[in-house]
């Protein structure tokens, strides 16, 4: 797929089939993430690729709305924050480097099909309970992984003159 057109169709899926996601495409789904470029490659984060089936009821407790669990897959993205990069002025970039891994993992998912939906309204207790994550894991991100079964809606987006400046503000 071009990458244009790539970017352009992917949309948040909020409605699944019960179709799994072949093993094939998880794997290539999962090396996008491995390769995603980290500040000062220091790759300070971990994917936990959790089976919906059977855990319905606990993984409601991290997000509720029905499609959650309604996807074969839910992807936590985390960042490790102690072995993240720091600027000098102490900015940790951990949680960038999550965010960059996860779009690589929702753009490969696209390309092959699948469906998506980022996830930052969270409760982060329940997923560091319901995960088992241990101290210094900060769960930054979740998406659904799946078929999707329904249809991308027309996007709204800002104007580029409204987001984008030259020289300065
Ligand atoms: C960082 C981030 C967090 C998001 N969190 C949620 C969320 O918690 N729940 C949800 O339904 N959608 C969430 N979304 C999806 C956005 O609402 C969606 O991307 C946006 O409205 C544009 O729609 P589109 O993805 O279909 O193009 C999130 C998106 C991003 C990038």
């Amino acid at each position: 797929m071009k990458f244009m057109d790539l970017i352009k169709g992917r949309y948040s899926v909020r409605r699944y089939e019960s179709k799994p996601v072949e093993g094939e495409k998880l794997e290539k789904i999962l090396e996008a993430v491995r390769v995603a470029p980290t500040a000062a490659n220091k790759q300070p984060f971990k994917f936990i690729v959790v089976n919906t089936e059977g855990r319905e009821e606990e993984l409601k407790t991290i997000y509720g709305a029905e499609w959650f669990t309604q996807a074969p897959l839910v992807i936590c993205g985390c960042a490790v924050p102690e072995e993240g990069w720091v600027r000098r002025d102490g900015k940790n970039y951990s949680e960038v480097d999550v965010t960059i891994a996860m779009d690589h993992l929702i753009l490969e998912a696209t390309n092959l099909g699948l469906g998506t939906c980022w996830i930052a309204a969270f409760n982060a207790d329940a997923a560091r309970k319901v995960l088992n994550l241990p101290e210094g894991v900060e769960p930054v991100l979740f998406t659904t992984l799946g078929y999707p079964a329904d249809e991308p809606q027309p996007k709204t987006r800002k104007e580029l003159s409204q987001i984008v400046h030259y020289e300065h503000w």
